[in-house]
């Protein structure tokens, strides 16, 4: 069986985003960059949903992101100065505050001016610094702050930890497609034996029937946990090391996250990766894992740094040739089993905006437990 996008819209399926159109989601926390980007008062630039971002921290180390346009005639806010507090616009000289955007001096102004500065704002986005990147919530494109009567954004994402002590590591690449292309190559089991064949991990022969049982979680869904694929030979290695049998679970939530954590008896391993909206047609893919493996010997920080980025490389290669395509052609063949992943991202993303719309609680498209089979 097979599900064309464009029948699919016209059998109820909310709305647009089933066409992969790679529309972006506002009011989720998105990672805009690596915390050692900014030293001491160094503003740093981002882009998030095209959305120009002026980043860094105050004098006390509390991070800020300010839309990076000043309001008075455009000038990038980062090509200025920033004393720990304010940011000052290096064409006029307009200070704004770091955290706020509100104007706090503008030096044409002479005394008797009747102009309020206090009524201009820069447009700024809650910032939050975690698992070595800044986050920040974008609410809106303009950066206008919440009203009084609009909830205060939840807490910027964690990635789960279980013990006090733990490695950590951190892999980014940028993938030249929109959000919906990236975020599907994430949860697509069928490329595995054609993409990312080697010897350590799999070959096309080693393809096999695969049966997981899923669940829906808040704003996502769950492969629940299970015993890893016999036919990857990373997990051989941990069931050897540890001596334990590993399970595996992973997670997807909007707008952008997988989740997954391996255990073997006190072992773990957490690792999430966000596929974040750049531009319309460019993603970066942000994966940090924690880990308290055999922290004396380096296998897993070996796996991660050397056949990390091998895989990753393999991803974005496909990603740039399948855009080859995608200029001729941006309908798409959604096939069970292997493809439901899909589905469900873009029924969630239209359960979502609908939910957003009508102001009601987000119908959810997984309505229970249920197993998907496919070969991969
Ligand atoms: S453009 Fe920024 S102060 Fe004039
Ligand atoms: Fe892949």
């Amino acid at each position: 069986m097979y599900y064309d996008s464009r029948p699919l819209m016209n059998e109820g399926t909310p709305a647009k985003p089933t066409d992969g159109s790679g529309e972006m989601l506002w009011g989720f926390w998105y990672p805009a960059l690596r915390s050692s980007e900014i030293h001491g008062r160094k503003l740093a630039r981002a882009m998030l949903l095209e959305v120009p971002l002026v980043l860094g921290r105050d004098s006390a180390g509390k991070p800020f992101a300010l839309r990076d346009i000043c309001p008075h005639r455009a000038f990038p806010l980062s090509f200025g100065q920033f004393d720990g507090t304010s940011v000052e616009c290096a064409y006029h000289g307009w200070q704004f505050d770091a955290h706020t955007g509100q104007c706090r001096h503008i030096p044409s102004l002479t005394a008797d001016s009747k102009l309020k500065c206090e009524r201009i704002y820069a447009g700024s986005f809650p910032c939050a610094e975690r698992d070595g990147y800044l986050w920040a919530f974008m609410n809106n494109p303009e950066g206008r702050t919440a009203g009084a009567n609009e909830p205060p954004p939840p807490p910027a994402p964690e990635l789960p930890t279980f013990s006090e002590l733990y490695k950590v590591a951190h892999l980014s690449a940028d993938l030249p497609c929109n959000v919906d292309h990236g975020i599907i190559g994430l949860m697509d089991p069928a490329h595995g034996p054609f993409v990312h064949q080697a010897w350590w991990w799999r070959t096309r022969h080693s393809i096999r029937d695969k049966a997981k049982q899923f669940e829906p979680i808040p704003n996502g869904f769950r492969m629940s946990p299970h015993t890893p694929s016999a036919n990857s030979a990373p997990y051989k290695l941990l069931k050897f090391i540890t001596g334990e049998p590993a399970t595996t679970m992973i997670d997807f939530v909007l707008p952008n996250q997988r989740f997954e954590q391996i255990r073997a008896g006190k072992y773990w391993l957490s690792s999430r990766t966000t596929v974040t909206p750049i531009r319309r047609d460019l993603c970066r893919l942000d994966f940090v894992a924690a880990w308290n493996i055999l922290p004396w010997f380096p296998i897993v920080s070996f796996i991660i740094h050397v056949l990390g980025p091998r895989f990753i490389r393999q991803d974005t290669t496909v990603i740039e040739k399948q855009g080859l395509g995608l200029k001729y052609e941006d309908r798409m063949m959604l096939v069970d089993d292997a493809d439901r992943q899909a589905r469900w991202y873009f029924e969630l993303k239209a359960a979502h905006l609908e939910s957003v719309r009508t102001g009601q609680p987000m119908r959810h498209p997984v309505s229970g437990p249920v197993t998907l089979r496919w070969r991969s």
